[in-house]
């Protein structure tokens, strides 16, 4: 009993005093101290507390820690069981040893044998170089867990330190990755390695800063002030998730009527068509006491993606943002959609889809970076789901995006338009060009050309910038009142609660990638 008191006390240490002051003195938490945070209190379960490394080579037989670098074992949260490991940089710079992997593994396999979220806490310096390809293989079996369990459990990395290699490669194939300003890193190689190798000095913040990752490279989906926060919305993340794909996400009580009217959003929309909103007004104004958990928030803002509730239904939200780029779709856009569309769909979270979108965006830079096979993941990712997907028209839809942002014809089961609905091939001026533009060539005088477009416009614009043509044809399910928006949401969500619709049998889609 006193050696297993004793061993224990010697686990908790992981690397010693030293290195747990120097974590502390980062703005760092150690790797349990994290745990204690995310875990509701007294239910973690620790696993493999007395695993050592098995390496000799590099005097590392001098260097034994148990645990070996990272902490592993299950919890609840709210009550709800998720898997855990949480990577010790106090040991070996929380690298990946072939033992330490082990443990890994160990907590994923059983997460999908249980059905239970695994969420990873990442602060490693990736592959323990002295193991050489035994931590390389370490890698590489946690890699193929990562991708068996995608779309089956939840999988979430916390990025809580200097993280390279391995230690971002495992995060990226999760389904969303948390970072904390200032004291979260993700490269594949650090600015030591950068600097040898290109000659290109460059800080950790500027290479890979929480800062870069959530503007520039997309990479992570959330970002804490600090830890604490980023926990927070780990928290609240799962809050809105089922266990697995098998199970439809918790239902949260709601106190928020579920016919109260949004009075302000009968004239939410500008009269002008080119002034902008902001569509998180009117995200905040249906949902459940106006909350939302935005994802991705600095990333390709003309899309908004994230969770809500209404009436206590788990929903994906994916709207276009009028307020930036005019809310078009460029290949960022879509590459940020379509991941959250799949998600959604992966774990039975029916999307609400709320339309304002006047087009792709132009030019030869979206063109050659590849627009076209982009804006394709998003098409796909609409047509591909089978849950409930409800489609509000709030302003513009236009052409390809009228298509894209589940439409009737992607299989959209309720398609509702406001009276503000302008549905289109294109604007009305864009059309004018086009459909005269021999005319247009052969009035020299500009005066007498602004009235011939502006007279064409206007009939264009009585024809089609409305949703009454749309809804002639049945591509829109009915022109609601503003205002009514969350109780005609809400009476849909329950109306498909129990929606089948399934995709043929195959091996797996050729989505373009
Ligand atoms: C063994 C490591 C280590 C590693 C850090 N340490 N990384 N030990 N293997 N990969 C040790 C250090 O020796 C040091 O030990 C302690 O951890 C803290 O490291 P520092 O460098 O002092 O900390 P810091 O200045 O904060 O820098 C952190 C760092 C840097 C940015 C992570 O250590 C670094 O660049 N490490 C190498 C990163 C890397 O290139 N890894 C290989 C990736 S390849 P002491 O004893 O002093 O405490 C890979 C393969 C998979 O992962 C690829 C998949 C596609």
């Amino acid at each position: 009993m006193k050696r297993l008191i004793a061993e224990r006390e010697k686990a908790r240490l992981g690397g010693g005093e030293r290195r747990i002051e120097a974590q502390h003195k980062k703005g760092k938490f150690t790797a349990r101290e994290r745990l204690d945070m995310l875990l509701d209190e007294g239910s973690f379960e620790e696993y493999d507390m007395f695993v050592t490394h098995r390496t000799t080579d590099f005097s590392l037989d001098k260097e034994l820690y148990l645990s070996d670098g990272v902490i592993t074992g299950h919890g609840t949260i709210d009550g709800r069981t998720v898997y855990v490991f949480s990577q010790d940089f106090t040991v070996l710079g929380g690298s990946l040893s072939e033992t330490n992997a082990l443990k890994i593994c160990k907590v994923m396999d059983q997460a999908m044998k249980v059905g239970a979220p695994v969420i990873g806490i990442n602060d490693s310096g990736g592959a323990r170089i002295q193991e050489g390809v035994r931590s390389l293989s370490g890698y590489a079996s946690i890699f193929q867990r990562n991708i068996m369990a995608s779309g089956v459990i939840p999988q979430i990395s916390a990025i809580f330190g200097p993280c390279a290699g391995g230690a971002v490669y495992s995060p990226a194939l999760t389904d969303f990755v948390v970072m904390a300003e200032k004291t979260s890193y993700m490269f594949v190689t650090g600015p030591k390695v950068v600097k040898t190798v290109t000659g290109e000095s460059i800080t950790d913040e500027e290479l890979g800063g929480a800062h870069v990752h959530a503007t520039k490279s997309g990479v992570t989906h959330f970002v804490g002030e600090n830890e604490a926060e980023g926990i927070l919305l780990i928290k609240k993340l799962l809050s809105y998730l089922p266990q697995n794909n098998l199970e439809e996400p918790p239902v949260a009580l709601c106190s928020d009527p579920v016919d109260r009217l949004n009075e302000n959003l009968n004239s939410i929309i500008p009269e002008k068509p080119s002034i902008p909103y902001d569509v998180k007004d009117i995200i905040h104004s249906i949902a459940d006491n106006g909350e939302f958990l935005e994802v991705q928030r600095q990333y390709a803002r003309n899309i908004v993606v994230g969770f809500v509730t209404f009436n206590g239904m788990s929903t994906g939200i994916v709207a276009n943002q009028p307020n930036y780029l005019a809310g078009c779709l460029d290949i960022n856009a879509s590459r940020k959609a379509a991941r959250f569309v799949r998600f959604c769909d992966a774990f039975n979270i029916p999307i609400v889809t709320l339309v304002d979108v006047p087009g792709f965006l132009p030019g030869s830079a979206q063109e050659f970076e590849g627009i076209i096979a982009n804006g394709a993941k998003l098409i796909f990712a609409y047509g591909e789901a089978t849950v409930p997907k409800i489609t509000i028209i709030l302003r513009k839809a236009y052409g390809g995006a009228y298509i894209v942002m589940s439409s009737k014809q992607l299989r959209g089961d309720v398609n509702y338009a406001w009276p503000t609905a302008e549905i289109a091939v294109m604007g009305s001026m864009g059309a004018i060009e086009v459909l005269y533009n021999r005319d247009l060539n052969a009035i020299e005088n500009p005066e007498e050309r602004a009235k011939f477009v502006a007279d064409n416009a206007a009939d264009y614009r009585e024809k089609f910038a409305n949703p009454y043509e749309a809804a002639k044809y049945g591509y829109i399910d009915d022109i609601i009142e503003p205002r009514n928006t969350r109780f005609r949401i809400i009476r849909a969500l329950q109306t498909l609660s129990t929606k089948k619709d399934v995709n043929p049998p195959k091996k797996h889609s050729t989505l373009p990638l």
